[in-house]
């Protein structure tokens, strides 16, 4: 029998150690209304072995047939978070969330997918994928990988190809901040964006000044500013802006589409609304840190409290949550991620002295479903459609796999949530999933529940127990030539045609 570590948190697991039998493999969800991105119809969900196979009403099943009601509740696809790190070696430590606790505490909010970021070990991609491959054994539902990028040289290069070709990534990560660690500069930047245009793989950036940050924090020590304020303070709006701004113009410059991780700032959205008004392809990503919360956290006087707050780029001063959910229910910007990266208390009191040594991150993988469900929907913004589109449906087409992924559709993988308008929830730490002694979103309640959650034709949480087995989540490979890049050969052709030939000069003689 496997180790008990498991089996905390009222974690079970679905078919070992705790003797619980393994769901039916065939499920019937009746009643419900089945909610897509492009519509929602009363409907009944046949799932068999894994996969959805029908979506229409009154389907007539035998008696070996698991059947759910999902009268009066919506039936949608299970969450897609396109911005995790879970075991991610980080600021002298390694997050407390491994792929399996982690993941169990998507499961339980609603999220039946995560694209995790593998880290380069010394700059290999080919070692960074192969330590994330292992970390990933343990995995409860199905992950994808991004890959950061952290070094260019000719073996990088070719490990690109590799990466695309062979191993399923197509999305690869720049940050322009963590100097000193993870940063690049614009040389790499280039390189890399014309590498990942040539492949048909989407770049993505961590965009913050980090040349600025490192100045910013030196300005705050010499002040006397050693809390968790002087995180804030050390990293303003502008620096964010500044880096957005020239990750979107260079990209322009390659003519390669560009997705911008955790967007914190009023400043850095509209330069990425700016940019799409000019047709350029840019994807923003909201976290639901950013659209939920508040500066004021990093100002308690607790430590412990201020520090669960500390992330890059930071939670903004109130007025940037709601600017940032106003731009994603317009499409300015087009999905949702969380950046779970969590830390308890203890990891947190490393930088207990000196902010710069707190390790950056927050958590979110288990809350976002139901936070985004109470901010966006209840608040009257968005529809349920869009909710869908937001949560799910927009993560799988841009990382190219629906209707595969995001969708409840015959052919889909079963990956399902039943969510209750009419209940609610309530976040804590002492009840949450994630092996974090903190949450960011404590005490937070609102209306709706996801009351079933479904991972691979699995019930794998149900009266408010989890039943997830080790080993069980599946890698997704990721081809790539996402939609974002139809026809983006013809902005090239547009680009060579509006210049001239070169001028024909004669060395002149005398
Ligand atoms: O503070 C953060 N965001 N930690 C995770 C690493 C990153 O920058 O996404
Ligand atoms: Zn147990
Ligand atoms: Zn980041
Ligand atoms: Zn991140």
């Amino acid at each position: 029998a496997e180790s008990n570590q498991f089996c905390n948190a009222g974690i079970e697991y679905g078919e070992s150690s705790c003797g619980v039998s393994s769901s039916s493999s065939k499920i019937l969800i009746k009643g419900g209304t089945v909610v897509n991105a492009h519509r929602e119809e009363v409907a009944d969900v046949y799932v068999k072995d894994g996969i959805i196979v029908a979506v229409k009403p009154n389907i007539k099943v035998g008696d070996d047939v698991t059947v759910l009601d999902a009268t009066g509740k919506f039936v949608m696809p299970g969450g897609i978070d396109p911005h995790t790190h879970l075991a991610f070696e980080f600021m002298g430590t390694e997050t407390i969330d491994d792929f399996f606790s982690g993941q169990a505490a998507a499961l339980a909010g609603g999220t039946t997918m995560h694209i995790d970021f593998v880290i380069p070990v010394s700059g290999s991609l080919t070692a960074g994928f192969e330590a994330y491959e292992k970390k990933a054994k343990k995995s409860c539902m199905d992950y994808g990988f991004h890959m950061a990028i952290t070094k260019w040289d000719e073996v990088v290069s070719k490990e690109v190809e590799i990466m695309v070709r062979d191993k399923g990534i197509n999305s690869f990560k720049f940050f322009l901040a963590y100097k000193g660690a993870l940063m690049i500069n614009d040389e790499l930047l280039l390189e890399g964006f014309k590498k990942c245009k040539s492949l048909g793989a989407l770049a993505m950036v961590h965009a913050e000044n980090g040349d600025a940050v490192y100045e910013g924090q030196k300005r705050m020590i010499e002040l006397g500013i050693f809390g968790p304020e002087g995180h804030a303070l050390s990293r303003p709006s502008l620096l964010e802006a500044e880096a957005t701004a020239r990750a979107i113009r260079l990209a322009g410059f390659v003519n390669t589409p560009l997705y911008v991780v955790h967007v914190m700032s009023i400043d850095a959205m509209e330069e990425i609304a700016t940019a799409r008004k000019k047709g350029q392809r840019v994807i923003g990503e909201p976290v639901v840190s950013g659209l939920a919360l508040d500066e004021s956290g990093v100002w308690d006087p607790d430590f412990v409290t201020a520090a669960k707050f500390v992330m890059s780029p930071p939670i903004r001063a109130s007025g940037h949550d709601k600017a940032l959910q106003a731009a994603l229910s317009t499409g300015i910007l087009q999905l949702v991620g969380t950046d779970h990266c969590s830390f308890n208390s203890t990891q947190k009191a490393l930088g207990i002295d000196d902010f710069r040594n707190i390790p950056n991150g927050v958590n979110g993988i288990e809350e976002r479903m139901h936070v985004v469900w109470d901010i966006m929907v209840e608040s009257g913004q968005i529809s349920v459609t869009d909710y869908v589109r937001i949560t799910s449906t927009e993560c799988a087409r841009i990382f190219n796999i629906y209707p595969r992924k995001g969708a409840i559709l015959p052919g889909s993988d079963a990956d399902i949530i039943i969510f209750n308008p009419n209940s609610s929830f309530e976040i804590t730490a002492k009840s949450h999933h994630s092996r974090s002694d903190t949450n960011v979103y404590e005490g937070r309640r609102g209306k709706g529940k996801v009351e079933v959650t479904i991972a691979g034709g699995r019930i794998v949480w149900e009266n408010d127990e989890l039943k997830v087995v080790p080993g069980s989540g599946k890698y997704v490979e990721m081809p790539p030539f996402t939609y974002l890049f139809n026809g983006i050969d013809k902005g090239d052709a547009e680009y060579l045609s509006s210049h001239r030939a070169p001028v024909k000069r004669f060395k002149s003689t005398d």
